[in-house]
């Protein structure tokens, strides 16, 4: 559905997205992550024919991005980083105008308006100016713009930029419902979200893709370590004099707690479960111990992995 080739932009003579070479296949939801100025947004706009690139190429749907532009957002639903919405206008207004300007005929377009409000929880807003309309609806709108052409792929920049957390929950199950029937390359920053909903997550950095593979698979080879999170009561040295003693353990932190115990955040590697080793060294000392349980590795730990390693370019 979209495959580029040495895709770049520069600005002034600064790349700011690197000979991306990436590709996302029908039915996919693909995870587009990186940290700000990464690239993320300059690589949408150009998928989706908003900025021309500086060399290099993409194709979506099958249609070049420089040669079939027209072609190419009849494919795409784009929802922009800043959805621009025309706050005078009613919601229901709104979408009737942008699928006319999409090339839905009269009949039609309030047909597909009817659905997709539907599909956006919209329909009670219908009527309501949208610069009365709270962010949270503002973004459905946006999306429901996205949507109204009927387009087979969804690219959707930030989509939950902005939202409390309940909608950001509402927006994530409305994404993952979308991923049924659309493919999807959607760009956040709330990595617990779309470590739920994507099949496959693209990575990229100071322009260049970093990671591109399921989030399962990139945790699992990035995250060899495990974290243990200890409560006991003991003095700090104490815990780093029993730790020291230890094989492949070692003290992340070690921090006291309001109500006299400490807190123990302790870093395993190998392969095997420490928990039963660690818990009988803290029985023979006699330490009261409330806690010791292991935390696995979330996307964010494997995110954090891919960004912060220094690249090797000396370019960069
Ligand atoms: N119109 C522009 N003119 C000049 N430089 C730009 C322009 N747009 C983006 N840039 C630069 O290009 C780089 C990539 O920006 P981009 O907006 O694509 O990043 P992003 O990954 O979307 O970041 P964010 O997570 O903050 O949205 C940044 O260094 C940014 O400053
Ligand atoms: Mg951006």
């Amino acid at each position: 559905m979209i495959e580029t080739t040495s895709l770049s932009k520069s600005y002034y003579g600064r790349l700011a997205v690197d000979s991306l070479d990436f590709s996302v296949d029908k039915g996919e939801t693909v995870g587009f992550l990186g940290p700000n100025g990464a690239g993320k947004s300059t690589t949408l706009k150009m998928l989706t024919c908003f900025l021309a690139p500086s060399s290099g190429t993409a194709t979506v749907g099958g249609h070049s991005i420089e040669k079939d532009s027209l072609k190419v957002r009849q494919t795409v639903g784009y929802m922009p980083e800043n959805v621009p919405l025309y706050p005078d206008m009613r919601a229901g207004e709104y979408l009737e105008f942008r699928g006319r300007l999409k090339g839905l005929h009269h009949r039609d377009c309030r047909q597909r308006m009817a659905e997709v409000m539907d599909l956006c929880d919209l329909t009670q807003v219908s009527k309501k100016m949208i610069g009365a309309l709270s962010k949270g609806f503002r973004q459905r709108v946006g999306l429901a713009d996205a949507l109204i052409h009927r387009p087979e792929l969804l690219i959707l920049d930030e989509p939950t930029n902005g939202l409390d957390p309940n909608q950001i929950r509402q927006a994530r199950d409305l994404i993952r419902r979308l991923g049924e029937e659309y493919t999807v390359l959607v760009s956040t920053h709330i990595l617990s979200e779309v470590e739920k909903i994507s099949d496959r997550v693209v990575i990229i950095d100071r322009g260049k893709i970093r990671a591109s593979e399921s989030p399962k698979s990139l945790v699992r080879r990035l995250c060899q370590q495990e974290e243990l999170r200890i409560e006991l009561k003991a003095t700090e040295k104490q815990v780093r004099a029993l730790v020291n003693g230890l094989s492949k353990v070692e003290i992340s932190s070690c921090d006291p707690l309001p109500d006299g115990w400490l807190e123990i955040t302790l870093g395993t590697s190998g392969p095997s479960d420490q928990r039963e080793s660690i818990a009988i060294a803290i029985q023979e000392k006699g330490w009261p111990l409330r806690e010791l349980a292991s935390r696995t590795a979330s996307l964010e730990d494997a995110f954090l992995e891919v960004v912060s390693t220094p690249r090797k370019d000396p370019s960069s």
